[in-house]
């Protein structure tokens, strides 16, 4: 076992942290969870920190679930990889499949497995493509929302609408973004509700601006994650699902961060009803315990492949056995333990304190977000909406970290208090004082920097 001193060293000298920079000394090692605690991990000096961002927003059902770690180890034990291409199956993948079926939308119980978020968001845009190449169309534009995250591989890196997350020069051709439903910075200088949903409409001129017959799919985030916790208006989804259907656009939800519960739903597209062609999967999934994502296609998709080559996806760990019973194992855990009701009751808690003590604050702008996927919005000043340079927000993440809070920024202001689900009052009560009096001397970071 390496010495404290040695895995700094090697840290430093070798890991490679994303959205850092290279050779930092490397803030924080963490080595396991507190006892008797799912909510609280501890580092390598011992030191306790709640995890209020439950990690980026996948670890749903908190740390050191022993259920889903023994299922995990079972699965080793019995056989380690089968590739699902070919007509290769194995029990987990195929039960996690059927699982899946009995959870997602009535009429998207198909499932093509992946890795990770990026590589089932990818798969959903090559997906609809090669539907329409097949079909004898030119329908190739993606269509997406500025301000959204689909992650970090050429294709949903060219999705996104964070240009911060553009690295080394921007989208591919054929991607196209809009405005989506950020009201407190709308970007079409509305407000809600006068606006009529002006950006719904800008959305159709786009489509009809670009041709239907050029656009493949529109893909969308339920709740944005990365972009700050940002929930639509109600009358957004229903909408937007009337005019995908009316030009013969695809549309592709992601829910890799909203899904399992995070906004007291299992998907956050249950919260208006609507019925993407494509759902995407990642994250809570698994609870991040083993990477694993799923890609949910509708029958429609699905019937179309069948006498054809399934022709996107196909990576060697798809559908991986160890991911599968991870997956097995947290679904048993977000129906059984009725999750989603604790989100329900959790989150209408946070969401009051939110408003009450920390929205009259001068540095909070705004509180967005449903169940426990929300935010607080810093602000340099309430009337101006200025955002706070990011040295300020740093600051502020790293007074947290002195008192055992671990929470990020997304976008850089937008503070996401997003815990894990199985969290009791009492403990993100804890969690919400230390952040509470944290910025309250948010100003203090101000001049700091
Ligand atoms: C909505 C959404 N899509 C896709 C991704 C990418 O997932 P991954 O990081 O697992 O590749 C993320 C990650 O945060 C996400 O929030």
């Amino acid at each position: 076992m390496a010495t404290k001193e040695e895995l700094e060293k090697w840290d430093r000298a070798h890991l490679v942290h994303s959205l850092q920079p290279t050779g930092v000394e490397p803030s924080i090692t963490f080595v396991g969870t507190k006892e008797g605690s799912n909510v609280t991990l501890v580092d390598i000096n011992g030191k306790e920190y709640f995890d209020l961002g439950s990690q980026v927003v996948d670890v749903n059902l908190g740390h050191g679930q022993k259920e889903i770690i023994d299922a995990v180890a079972q699965q080793v034990g019995k056989i380690q990889h089968i590739v699902t291409l070919f007509a290769f199956s194995n029990p987990a993948t195929v039960e996690c499949a059927y699982r899946l079926a009995q959870l997602v939308p009535q009429g998207l119980g198909h499932f093509l497995f992946a890795s990770g978020g990026s590589e089932a968001t990818e798969t959903a845009m090559k997906t609809a493509r090669a539907y329409w190449q097949l079909k004898g169309t030119n329908k190739r534009i993606i269509i997406s929302l500025w301000n959204s995250y689909h992650g970090m591989t050429l294709g949903s890196m060219s999705a996104t609408g964070i240009n911060m997350m553009w690295a080394g020069g921007g989208p591919a051709v054929d991607f196209e973004h809009v405005p989506g439903y950020y009201c407190y910075r709308c970007l079409l200088g509305e407000e809600y509700p006068s606006c009529n949903m002006s950006c719904v409409k800008n959305l159709e001129n786009t489509i009809v601006g670009l041709g239907p017959d050029n656009v493949a799919a529109l893909i969308a985030e339920p709740v944005q994650g990365v972009g700050g916790s940002i929930a639509p208006p109600p009358e957004w989804w229903p909408m937007v699902r009337d005019i995908c259907t009316k030009h013969d656009v695809l549309l592709i939800a992601d829910e890799v961060m909203s899904g399992f519960c995070r906004t007291g739903k299992m998907f956050a597209v249950e919260n208006w009803n609507i019925k993407p062609d494509m759902m995407t999967m990642a994250k809570g999934i698994t609870s991040g315990y083993i990477p694993f994502a799923a890609l949910a296609l509708n029958d429609e998709i699905w019937n179309f492949f069948k006498d054809k080559y399934f022709p996107a996806g196909g990576f060697t760990y798809s559908g991986h056995p160890v991911g599968a019973a991870a997956a097995i194992a947290a679904m048993n855990m977000y129906v059984r333990d009725k999750v989603c009701d604790n989100v329900a009751k959790v989150g209408k808690h946070v969401r009051e304190r939110l408003e009450k003590e920390f929205l009259p604050l001068p540095h909070i702008g705004a509180i967005h977000g449903l169940g426990l996927f929300l935010s607080a919005e810093l602000v340099t000043d309430k009337k101006t909406k200025g955002i706070p340079p990011l040295a300020a927000t740093e600051e502020l993440i790293r007074r947290g970290r002195e008192r055992g809070l671990l929470f990020r920024c997304a976008v850089g202001n937008n503070i996401q208090i997003t815990p894990p689900l199985i969290s009791t009052v009492e403990e993100v009560d804890g969690a919400l004082d230390i952040l509470l009096s944290l910025v309250k001397d948010f100003g203090s970071c101000l001049k700091a920097v």
